[in-house]
């Protein structure tokens, strides 16, 4: 059987324009068994792409790991690594997770409690909610009656220590099945965004790249990002912004010296913008959470000066300037009519190019809306590359 490909059906919400190249849904191919052909065809299409959706799938999480490290043959620790010592139990991503025993760089996420399952005799999962993450919070009336947030806009990723994964699977084993939930972005635009319940929402980092002005475009090509050290830790007692786009300046976040031990030389310095090993596009991929600097190359020789930001470069450690400065830069690209929010069916597999897009979880579960799913992505074994000289010249 030949592979079939077809566009994602989008909302009412989307702006189909701007998502001629965003996901594709992949017919007559069984993705936990790929022979090498139907594989480099499947790698090809997630790098064009970006999301890819395989409905009515069988996967177990043996099957899921090894279609996950196809992408990246030399990976093999989970994304956030396989082994949680106890001071990184502070991260706030710790309660989200929890490992297939036989397969660990396989984790079970959901909500409400799973019994037998895959090896755990009893799973108390809980969707993470804005309310325990953001500054604000809606109200209880209004989540009630389905107002909900965007949770945290991320790249899964360490961002200490081990590399960006190339691909994440994401494959719904327990979906819930509940009324729709309206999205308010509370930041004084009024924008709102209507989405299924749980859904995972989507955005191009292309796009995100694609629509800066020139000026911004220039600033995105030169400009390294720097993480702090064990990011999750440092960002856990700061709260986020209303959109999920990044933290409030506020001071909460842990000092460096009271971090788990670190090392200068573990920590993340990444482009800002990633190029696509495919199409050659760029991305703009920065997880705003976890940065703490940004270090602007000058402009390259040549190039004009005129209406040009930071001209002569800049090494921004103000932690509100670099923040204000990467707003600036993202909250343009989710905006409701660039969002794909997927709604879930049960085997649903989506496998999305990690290099490429942010993502966002979505919503609030009550405690009965059981909800199992299998997530997998690897530590990869590189960095991802910048621009290439041509690249900053031509949009510097
Ligand atoms: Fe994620």
């Amino acid at each position: 059987m030949a592979i079939e490909v077809s566009p994602l059906p989008l909302p009412a919400s989307a702006d189909p324009s701007k998502f001629k190249d965003f996901g594709r849904e992949v017919k007559g191919v069984n993705p936990g068994e790929l022979t090498d052909q139907e594989f480099e065809t499947i790698r090809d299409l997630l790098y064009k792409h970006d999301t890819l959706l395989f409905r009515d799938v069988t996967l177990t999480p043996e099957q899921q790991y090894r279609l996950t490290k196809l992408f990246d043959p030399k990976s093999e620790s989970y994304g956030h690594g396989n082994n949680k010592t106890g001071s990184e139990k502070k991260s706030i991503l710790h309660p989200d997770l929890k490992t297939i025993p036989r397969q660990p760089q396989v984790q079970l996420i959901g909500n409400g409690t799973v019994y037998n399952h895959e090896g755990l005799a009893e799973a108390m999962l809980k969707h993470p909610s804005h309310t325990t993450f953001h500054k604000t919070r809606v109200s209880e009336i209004d989540e009630a009656n389905g107002i909900t947030r965007f949770y945290r806009w991320h790249i899964d990723a360490a961002l200490y220590d081990l590399s960006p994964p190339k691909v994440t699977t994401l494959y719904g084993i327990h979906v819930p099945h509940g009324p729709r939930q309206k999205v308010r972005y509370d930041d004084g635009t009024g924008d709102e965004l209507e989405v299924p319940l749980g859904t995972t929402a989507f955005v191009s980092g292309k796009t995100m790249f694609d629509i800066l002005p020139d000026e911004l475009k220039s600033v995105a090509v030169r400009t390294r990002v720097k993480y702090a050290p064990h990011p999750y830790v440092w960002m856990a007692p700061a709260r986020a912004m209303s959109t999920g786009l990044g933290i409030e300046s506020e001071g909460r976040e842990l000092p460096w010296d009271e971090l788990p031990p670190w090392e200068e030389s573990r920590i993340k310095i990444l482009p800002m913008t990633w190029k696509n090993p495919v199409t050659g596009n760029l991305h703009f991929q920065v997880h705003p959470c976890g940065v703490c600097e940004l270090l602007i190359d000058p402009l390259p020789e040549g190039a004009k000066r005129e209406g040009a930001l930071f001209p002569d470069g800049a090494h921004l450690k103000d932690l509100k300037e670099v923040r204000e400065l990467l707003y600036k830069m993202q909250r343009p690209a989710i905006a409701p009519p660039l969002v794909y929010p997927h709604d879930w069916r049960e085997r649903d597999l989506v496998l999305f190019h990690n290099r490429g897009v942010l993502h966002s979880v979505v919503g609030a579960f009550t405690k009965e809306q059981v909800r199992a799913f299998h997530q997998c992505n690897l530590a990869a074994s590189d960095d991802p590359a910048g621009p290439t000289p041509e690249d900053v010249k031509k949009y510097a």
